[in-house]
């Protein structure tokens, strides 16, 4: 491929109000309709165009575009036609993000749930989770938009459970100005890896009493009255850069995804709707020729979206919940901004592919922890959101609802790294009650000191060499050579 690749093919986007129907030109930021103040899907409006070329055609393109070396085209944007066609090269701000790999379960792990399964690390995004995808296109976009308007100054606003706080630092800082960033965290809801990486960023980071539901309902208040850039997946432009996943994965697996389980956790469903629109897109496109099966995954302390579908159809009624302490602590929201694109997309998924297309199962707090602490055993590198996607194909198939030639793939939607303290919790048994999780300490791992440090005062360097390896010896019953 040549070097200059960027395409010419240009799109029109059009936000579409998903309660009322209205549309809205996509040239302006807008993140609830002005008419009924429903959320908004983005669509292209020229995508029939992309139908002059079969579903080959655009594998083979994505497939050479692997090895571009245009740096526009490296990350998420891969997927250039299907994502904002409307961005110029010199817009689109890639950190690095995007085709995160796809690792299959050690064989361990996969024999003992009896099924072959693999971890797409989206923890090994910039900012360490899945939401570098979404922050890479609204960037993006946010930076078209500067371009086009000449603005001198531009407030980047959020609230977060901690991963969306950390990549809208991380973006708005490496764009730089005109663009700030300020985040609104729950106190002490949040950990402390992710606090450290907005306050790393430079943003300016606000902390109100509450949990993040609380948080959502004063920047929605705020985007709604002041002049400020909201960057929750409120904002559909992170959606677009979200489906990425789907479209790498669909390509990890030769484009073949009929047989694939998605697990994909739900907090604020921003990402479930991203996955479910970018299957979608490629199905219509014929890219792939059948879909995968979704299963969404919730705690059984955050479980609205559960809750709605394990009601029988006629009897369904959208209600939020109260939250309780939950391990899966980023996707710990009572009230999902994205609902109503999830019910929109789940059903045209249940059309396409029937019934059993889209499902949510839901989990204890306690399977997701030892999910976690299982696959990480095993050579992974789950957050707990990435536990409990182990946890609820764990369930699915309990419940009879995987069959014998399938397969899946999990979203661990974040490292490991950030959520280590539930992970010392576990292993130290210090959960407090709320949290319901009682440590299996056969999986309890701690540090030993060997020898202290007034051992180690009394000793000239070479007797502490040697006291501490015979030490080494004994604990560990070393034969000599
Ligand atoms: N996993 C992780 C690691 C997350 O950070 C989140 C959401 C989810 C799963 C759930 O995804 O909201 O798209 O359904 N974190 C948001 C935040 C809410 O503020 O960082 P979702």
């Amino acid at each position: 491929m040549c070097k200059h690749d960027f395409p010419t093919y240009r799109g029109q986007m059009e936000y579409v109000c998903l309660s009322c129907g209205a549309r809205h030109a996509g040239d302006e930021l807008l993140y609830t309709c002005p008419q009924c103040g429903g959320v908004f899907l983005l669509e292209n409006t020229r995508f029939d165009e992309l139908k002059a070329h079969d579903g080959a055609w655009w594998r083979d393109l994505f497939d050479r575009r692997a090895s571009t070396r245009t740096t526009a085209l490296r990350g998420i944007f891969r997927y250039y036609e299907l994502l904002a066609p409307i961005l110029d090269e010199e817009d689109i701000v890639y950190l690095g993000e995007g085709i995160t790999p796809i690792i299959k379960a050690a064989p361990a792990l996969r024999d003992s749930v009896g099924i072959p399964f693999a971890y797409k690390n989206d923890g090994q995004n910039p900012s360490a989770s899945f939401k570098d995808r979404g922050m890479a296109c609204a960037f993006s976009y946010l930076k078209s938009l500067v371009r086009r308007h000449g603005w001198t100054d531009v407030l980047t606003v959020c609230a977060s459970t901690g991963d969306t706080s950390a990549a809208a630092a991380l973006y708005a800082s490496y764009v730089g100005a005109p663009l700030k960033s300020v985040v609104l965290l729950p106190h002490g809801k949040v950990t402390p890896q992710q606090l450290s990486q907005p306050l790393g960023s430079g943003a300016t980071v606000l902390e109100l009493p509450g949990v993040f539901d609380d948080c959502m309902k004063v920047v929605e208040h705020l985007a709604d009255r002041y002049r400020v850039a909201l960057l929750n997946s409120k904002n559909s432009w992170r959606i677009l850069g979200q489906e990425s996943y789907a479209y790498e994965v669909a390509q990890w697996y030769g484009w073949d995804v009929s047989s694939l389980c998605v697990f994909v956790p739900v907090g604020n469903a921003g990402n479930i709707t991203a996955v479910m629109s970018g299957f979608l897109k490629m199905l219509e496109l014929g890219i792939i020729t059948g879909l995968p099966r979704i299963f969404g995954v919730q705690s059984a302390h955050a479980d609205p979206v559960y809750r709605y579908y394990a009601a029988p159809r006629a009897e369904r009624q959208w209600q939020p919940v109260q939250v309780s302490p939950s391990v899966a602590q980023a996707a710990m929201i009572g009230n999902p901004v994205s609902f109503p694109r999830v019910a929109r997309l789940a059903a045209k998924f249940q059309e396409l592919g029937g019934e059993k297309a889209f499902q949510v199962v839901q989990v204890t707090e306690q399977q997701i922890m030892d999910a976690m602490i299982r696959a990480n055993r095993r050579g992974h590198i789950a957050c707990t959101q990435g536990g409990e996607c182990l946890a609820g194909l764990i369930n699915a198939r309990a419940l009879g609802l995987i069959g014998p030639d399938e397969h899946a793939v999990l979203d661990a939607t974040a490292h490991a790294l950030k959520f280590s303290g539930f992970q010392d919790m576990y292993f130290n048994g210090s959960f407090p009650p709320a949290y319901e999780v009682t440590p299996d300490t056969s999986l309890s791992n701690r540090p030993e000191l060997l020898l202290d440090a007034a051992k180690k005062q009394s000793l000239s360097p070479a007797e502490y060499t040697r006291a501490a390896a015979e030490a080494i010896v004994r604990r560990l019953g070393l034969v000599k050579k």
